[in-house]
């Protein structure tokens, strides 16, 4: 049994720099959980102390069930991968996995055992006498995973460990991780992955569940597509997702039986999700912040009842299956993504716009980690 568990830490560094404040998380047993947010967000602080290589200064840490906040890190039950996989040059691949089993006085036949398996299934079996030198960024990481497998942890820590690599050898060995932890799984010995990035892609296709961070704070622990879809503050609506959700700053205004978002005179009839909470939570003075994502944006070349307002098409990025459109609409440049097709745009034509509003969000704009002013709705939406 090795759930995490992260119970009001926060971390105070020496120079008095508050670099953790207040955070919960609850990893499961065998869960995969991934942790992202923009550099310096301490990242890599909260892995370091789960490790056991830097004090938590309040809260508890327990793994397992049992608080271990001044436990060794050889008695916590697991293994680190780091960024820079820190392999012994000298050392060939076996000896490298092989190493920390000797000098716990593990037995020979015990040690080339678990390292065979392990470099079996990670598809290294062949490169176990080369050196580091003799082996590739992809194959030096491979035998940096093998070395923490080995000593069989109940929990795996991994710190940005792809993101030396190229990208395709990235996409390889993003899907080779999350193989080996479904291959735990499957044989009745499951770990507890946690595992640090700051690329979202990476958080999006290998976590069962994300945790988003920013400052040392907890911005939302959801699964992907319930931060995709639900982004509980603007700060997460922005982080997750690519090209990123569009965020337009502008008021409400409400007429009898409608709430709209308007802005330099134009103004868009929201969905029923604006009048069940706006009028009580928001005044029609203050500023909010609309958002949507540029695959809920579409574009036509008349005007029409949906197709609204009029934009221009300041920029084309075509990416194949997909094209991205950056257009003008309100004095504001956003990002518009269509399928290809043959009748494209082209830069300077006037469009007219047509939002998916039920696909929108709403922020206050004060501060961009106040919670999503249709959170709530969405939840019991995304639930039912
Ligand atoms: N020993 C230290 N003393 C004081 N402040 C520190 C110390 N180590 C890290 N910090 C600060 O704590 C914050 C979190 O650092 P951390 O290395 O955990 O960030 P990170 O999210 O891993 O960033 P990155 O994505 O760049 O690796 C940063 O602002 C950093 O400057
Ligand atoms: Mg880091």
């Amino acid at each position: 049994m090795a759930s995490v568990t992260l119970e009001r830490i926060n971390k105070v560094y020496e120079n008095g720099f508050h670099a953790i404040h207040d955070v919960s998380i609850d990893i499961e047993d065998g869960e995969f959980m991934v942790l992202v947010g923009p550099s310096g967000c301490a990242k890599s602080t909260m892995l370091r102390m789960v490790a056991g290589l830097e004090e938590i200064s309040d809260g508890n840490l327990s793994i397992g069930g049992t608080v271990c906040n001044d436990l060794a890190p050889k008695d916590r039950g697991i293994a680190m991968v780091f960024q820079n996989y820190a392999l012994y040059p000298h050392m060939t691949a076996y000896e490298n996995m092989a190493f920390g089993l000797e000098t716990a006085r593990k037995p020979k036949d015990e040690i080339e055992r678990r390292v065979k398996e392990a470099a079996q299934l990670l598809e290294i079996s062949e490169l176990l006498d080369r050196k580091p030198s003799q082996m590739s960024g992809g194959q030096c990481q491979r035998v940096a995973v093998g070395r923490a497998m080995v000593r069989k942890p109940e929990v795996f820590l991994f710190d940005e460990p792809l993101s030396n690599l190229d990208a395709k050898l990235r996409v390889a060995m993003r899907m080779r991780i999350t193989k080996l932890h479904q291959q735990l799984k499957d044989s009745g010995r499951p770990a507890t992955m946690i595992y640090v990035t700051h690329d979202q892609v990476e958080a999006m296709t290998m976590g069962d569940r994300v945790c988003i961070l920013n400052r040392g704070r907890v911005m939302q622990i959801d699964s992907p597509m319930k931060l995709y879809h639900n982004p509980k503050n603007r700060f997460v609506a922005e982080f997750i997702g690519s090209p990123a959700m569009n965020v337009i700053e502008g008021a409400l205004s409400f007429d009898s039986s409608k709430c709209y978002f308007t802005h330099s005179g134009y103004a868009i009839a929201l969905d029923a999700r604006a009048e069940n909470v706006l009028q009580p939570a928001v005044d029609s003075n203050q500023g909010v912040a609309f958002g949507i994502r540029p695959e809920d944006i579409y574009l036509s070349e008349a005007k029409s009842e949906t197709h609204q307002y009029p934009a221009e098409i300041k920029a084309i990025e075509r990416l194949g299956s997909e094209l991205l459109y950056h257009i003008e609409v309100f004095g504001e440049e956003i990002v518009c993504k269509m399928p290809f097709s043959t009748n494209e745009f082209n830069v300077e034509d006037r469009v007219f716009v047509y939002f998916d509003v039920e696909k929108s969000h709403l922020f206050k704009n004060d501060d961009i980690e106040n919670e999503n002013l249709y959170f709530q709705q969405n939840k019991d939406l995304l639930e039912s």
